[in-house]
């Protein structure tokens, strides 16, 4: 088997028409058929699988712990999200357990391959909510309160997909059994096709939060509501977007507004109510809360302008992430042989390895990403650097767990 050939295995699962690329939620009609995607593939290299409490997978080659080294990475979506952020780093970690077997290593210490659930966060607004609950990052109670687009709690959802809400929450005992953890995940930008090499480690990822913003105004009719009349949120919104974008260019950050909701969303309509999500990323956590101060002020002041009310709800906030000095040396210095020193970047992208770092020495690979786009279709990693992602996943792995 090849990393593309797993992949292949599940590139019809999740397909966004409309979109483009892929829409993987947490329990939507993909999540059941990518599930069992895992566990075959997990079956055919004889590791017992098993799902915690917080609806992530394991895969165990030897006992489930303790002193394991545990891989993986998530196999939800964007909306209209590419093929690999996620899934390549489970594919890779199947194919890196099978090059092990196929060359008679025999794990000196047990092995886990992991998918975690709902990275993206893109049904219930929480990233990385799997990993968040595990390690008890997140109030479980508060969480299972969210709702989806469709006004779905989350606890509603887990219930229906069959788990048990009682089981959602910290589990120490599973933390416990874990000595290691490493995310091989798609470069989320050119850094490596720049420099012209398949693979590398990670450094840091830069703090990030999201913020939900309620614009509210008054619905009225497009055609007879005098222009000088009208308390709009649109365009409130729109002050908003340039709001972000500005502070953020200023400040040398980053600030997205990408989603949306227009209520009631007519053609003929003035809007009521808009709410938007502001993601906002920065080197310091300083830097990321200052930036989003001086924004929603603005932000205040464009809603003032147009009559309409402000109000703002923290989704969810991720500190900047050091990863583990010592094992990304060491990692570095097992991918030494094949692929010579290779650099640490920074990623500004959030990751479920980003949660564990807090809870076990945690550190990531990274594969060469041709155009540099990800969360959109055109995300992508050459055939060849997927497999080489896997050979330099299997020699970390070699090198922390194996027995010749
Ligand atoms: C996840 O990929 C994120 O960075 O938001
Ligand atoms: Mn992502
Ligand atoms: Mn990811």
């Amino acid at each position: 088997m090849t990393v593309a050939g797993r992949l292949a295995e599940i590139a019809d699962l999740g397909r966004d028409a409309g979109r483009g690329g892929y829409s993987r939620h947490l329990f939507d009609a993909s999540d059941a058929p990518l599930r069992a995607w895992f566990r075959r593939s997990a079956q055919a290299l004889d590791l017992t699988v098993e799902e915690d409490g917080d609806a992530n997978l394991w895969a165990w080659w030897g006992p489930p712990g303790p002193a394991a080294v545990a891989t993986g990475s998530h196999l939800d979506s964007v909306p209209g999200g590419g093929a690999h952020d996620g899934p390549l780093g489970i594919a890779a970690a199947f194919e890196a357990v099978a090059q092990l077997q196929a060359a008679g290593v025999v794990p000196a210490r047990p092995v886990a391959v992991c998918a975690f659930a709902e990275e993206e966060g893109s049904r219930f607004g929480m990233p990385c909510l799997g990993t968040r609950l595990l390690t008890g990052a997140v109030d479980a109670a508060s969480v299972l309160e969210r709702t989806d687009a469709a006004g779905v709690t989350l606890a509603q959802a887990w219930a229906g997909s069959g788990r048990d809400t009682a089981r959602v929450g910290p589990d120490p005992e599973r933390i416990g059994r874990l000595a290691a953890f490493i995310e091989l995940h798609v470069e989320q930008g050119r850094d490596l096709e720049d420099r012209g090499i398949p693979v590398c480690v990670a450094s840091a990822i830069i703090p990030h939060g999201r913020w939900r913003l309620t614009i509210t105004g008054e619905g009225n009719h497009a055609g007879t509501t005098a222009m000088d009349r009208r308390d709009d949120p649109v365009v409130a919104l729109a002050g908003a977007v340039l709001a972000a974008r500005d502070v953020a260019r200023a400040g040398g950050s980053r600030a997205t507004i990408g989603k949306v909701q227009v209520t009631p969303n007519g053609t003929n309509v003035i809007a009521s109510r808009v709410d938007a999500w502001l993601d906002a990323r920065a080197d310091t956590e300083d830097r990321v809360r200052a930036q989003v101060e001086v924004t929603l002020e603005r932000i205040r002041d464009a809603a003032r302008a147009e009559r309409c009310t402000l109000a703002v709800h923290e989704e969810s906030f991720s500190p900047r992430v050091d990863f583990d000095a010592a094992l990304t040396e060491r990692i570095a210095a097992a991918l030494q042989p094949e692929f010579g020193a290779v650099p640490a970047i920074p990623t500004g992208a959030g990751h479920d390895a980003g949660i564990l770092a807090a809870v076990v020495p945690t550190a990531m690979i990274f594969v060469r990403n041709p155009t540099g786009v990800s969360h959109a279709p055109a995300e992508g990693a050459r055939d060849e650097d997927c497999e080489a992602g896997a050979r330099a996943l299997a020699a970390a792995l070699r090198d922390l767990a194996g027995r010749a």
